[in-house]
């Protein structure tokens, strides 16, 4: 039986829509719009889909850091409307998030001994010696050498503030990691470091993943499963295998053939599209139809009039196109 850690059914955000000198909200518009997710016990489900698609907002609401419109949220087998404050605050120190900024991620006028040391004391780790032995501990896990301790975040490259980032997640013994494009702001040479350190490390620690990408490459050594997201719904959603080999929405052929590492030898497989110019909709002005339908290559009448439900392909494969096993 799968190992749900956290999960979300139907989940909803939706912002004000203001107008005018007076800011007066004249309408709603969907940011995470009517998502369900299973984050498995020790594995990771990747969120692809480009800039502006809502990922962030979802980290944020699925953590309760802002209110959700409408769906469910459970954690651990409870729903997070049901916890108490201090079940909220327990999930919230059980949940460790790493973001793409890495200098605005750890306080410029803490040392990095003071920037893991703090997490520690805030979880209730009285033992000065004790918090030591776990900084050193983890630093090592990380690749970093107890030499950094006293220095400050400025001192540091990118890649090695990631490193920290990731060990001050860790001290706490999260169960579950966000990483909301925890390496888009790195070189291409630290980004598979990064990416490998983590995939260690979920190993040892036997970590549930939120991995958050723009990219399909970044996410195809690590994720096990992944769900590609469009305008704040997920349009495809696979194991990471079958993705690669059998998208079957036009976006996410798209996303295969913007990753050049993996399309090379992929033509033949169709993923030699392009999209149409046309813009994104507008959240405050929803349409009737499918929301990619403005930049599909395929869409026809029915795109335009019918928004596609979501429909199985195969076990656990499922898309929300109209053209689906047609293209
Ligand atoms: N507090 C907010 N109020 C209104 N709109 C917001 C707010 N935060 C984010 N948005 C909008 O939600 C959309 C999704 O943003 P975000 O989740 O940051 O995208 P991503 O992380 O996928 O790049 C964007 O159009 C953004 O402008
Ligand atoms: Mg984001």
């Amino acid at each position: 039986m799968k190992d749900i850690v956290l999960s979300c059914d139907n989940l909803l955000k939706q912002y004000p829509v203001k107008k005018g000198m007076f800011n007066k909200v004249v309408g709603q518009k969907n940011i995470v719009d009517h998502v369900s997710l299973e984050l498995e016990k020790g594995k990771t489900l990747a969120i692809v889909g480009e800039s502006g698609c809502g990922k962030t907002v979802l980290t944020r609401v699925l953590l309760g850091i802002e209110d959700k419109t409408d769906g469910s949220i459970v954690f651990e087998g409870k729903s997070v409307d049901d916890m108490t404050p201090q079940e909220k605050s327990d999930m919230k120190a059980k949940i460790q998030m790493i973001f793409q900024d890495t200098l605005g991620s750890l306080h410029p006028r803490m040392s990095i001994r003071e920037s893991l040391e703090e997490p520690l004391i805030l979880n209730g780790v009285k033992d000065k010696e004790e918090r030591e032995k776990i900084i050193l501990d983890t630093l090592s896990q990380v690749g970093m050498a107890p030499m950094f301790l006293d220095r400050y975040p400025h001192q540091l490259s990118g890649g090695q503030r990631q490193r920290i980032i990731i060990a001050r997640c860790l001290v706490v013994t999260p169960k579950i990691i966000f990483a909301d494009e925890p390496i888009s702001a790195l070189d291409v040479s630290l980004q598979a470091q990064v990416i490998n350190m983590l995939i260690d490390l979920q190993d040892k620690y036997k970590l549930s993943m939120l991995l958050i990408a723009h990219d399909l490459a970044v996410v195809r050594q690590i994720a096990d499963q992944i769900k590609i997201m469009y305008f704040g719904e997920i349009v495809e959603s696979a194991p990471s295998s079958e993705i690669y080999k059998n998208a079957q929405h036009p976006y996410t052929k798209v996303l295969l053939k913007a990753a050049p590492s993996i399309s090379k030898g992929l033509e033949d497989a169709g993923f030699d599209i392009d999209l149409k110019p046309g813009d994104i909709p507008d959240p405050a002005k929803p349409m009737p139809g499918c929301p990619f339908c403005t930049r599909c290559i395929y869409a026809d009448e029915r795109c335009m009039k019918e928004r596609p439900e979501e429909t199985e392909v195969s076990p656990g494969h499922t898309v929300r196109c109209h053209k689906a096993g047609q293209i």
